[in-house]
């Protein structure tokens, strides 16, 4: 099997059905109902990015307690390994959690527990904390300061949630304290914003990589600058078609990216509501967008170069990448 990083993942956007209403049932919940493939059915056709939310923040509600965290991280992080997953950095949404009246140290204890879990077992997994950007900088820079004292269990900071109307330099000192501790800098932009979302994360933010970035391409000075500097994109093809950002699969941009030169990576970003996991955005590229073995290992290579990782780590997983180009299996 490929192996891969997978950087791009919203641990509240792995929380399948079952689960769901295993949580709801523990926690007193109430749910619109309690069959789980109903659930799901419901998740097959969001207008965009602002319907998905509605429906991610509404079920997040089912997440109370640590052991709650700590099973939702572990069903993840046993999926991603059986996946081929040798490296995870997961983001988490802490201020939804917040407003739903769970404190921090239960959320980073729960999926902290799991995340050691998981080393303990041989994969590779930190927390990246995402500030939602539709509640604004002040409560970003509140965030940033409420989750310093639980320092060690997250390498870096990032921005999610609705893009439009929320330009990356609202998020300048939030970014600047981030930087001042040593933190990783990432961001969504280019999923429905433009690429001038793209530069501002990158000059104002200063981020290290872009999420998503496919709006980037509608400018070629950005695209130029990305592929040069080598500013990987964690591109999510599946998503990108459940929420409309891409009309089909095959019309995705991914094979331009690689044409061009960027260092593009595949991940699944809420693999519970947009259709599976990391294999199956690969299986889609593969199938539906007629990426080769040879496509492959770049995008497995490009994921490993763009992780937070050690050297040592860096140079044994891409030591795998070329093993699996010598024989290549799904
Ligand atoms: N985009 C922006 N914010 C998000 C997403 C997404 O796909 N998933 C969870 N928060
Ligand atoms: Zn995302």
């Amino acid at each position: 099997m490929l192996p891969l990083a997978e950087l791009h993942l919203h641990i509240e956007g792995t929380l399948e059905s079952d689960l769901l209403v295993e949580l709801a049932r523990r926690n007193g919940v109430l749910l619109p109902t309690y069959d789980p493939a109903e659930l799901t059915a419901r998740y097959g056709n969001f207008a965009d990015l602002q319907a998905f939310l509605d429906v991610y923040y509404a079920n997040l509600a089912v997440l109370a307690t640590e052991e709650d965290f700590h099973d939702l991280a572990a069903a993840y992080l046993a999926r991603a390994a059986a996946a081929g997953v040798r490296r995870a950095e997961i983001f988490c949404d802490p201020q939804t959690h917040l407003r739903n009246g769970v404190p921090l140290e239960v959320v980073f204890g729960g999926l902290g527990a799991a995340l050691a879990e998981a080393r303990a077992s041989g994969m590779s997994a930190d927390l990246i904390v995402c500030f939602l950007r539709d509640l604004g900088a002040d409560a970003a820079e509140e965030l940033l300061r409420g989750a310093l004292p639980f320092r060690e269990h997250f390498i870096g900071v990032g921005l999610d949630s609705a893009e439009l109307g929320w330009p990356p330099r609202l998020f300048r000192t939030a970014y600047e304290i981030a930087a001042a501790e040593g933190l990783h800098r990432v961001a969504h932009a280019g999923e429905e914003g433009g690429p001038e979302f793209v530069r501002e994360a990158l000059d104002v933010l200063g981020v290290e990589r872009i999420d998503h970035g496919n709006r980037a391409l509608e400018d070629p000075d950005l695209v130029a600058r990305l592929r040069d500097e080598r500013v990987p994109l964690t591109v999510c093809p599946l998503s990108n078609v459940a929420l409309k950002g891409v009309a089909r699969i095959e019309d995705h941009p991914l094979p331009r990216m690689l044409e061009l030169g960027l260092v593009a990576t595949v991940n699944s970003d809420d693999p519970a509501y947009f259709g599976g996991g990391i294999d199956a955005n690969v299986a889609a590229v593969r199938t539906k967008l007629g990426l080769t073995d040879d496509d492959l290992s770049v995008l497995a290579r490009n994921s490993f170069e763009a992780a937070f990782v050690h050297d040592a780590d860096r140079t044994r997983w891409l030591a795998e990448v070329d093993a699996w180009s010598g024989s290549p299996s799904p």
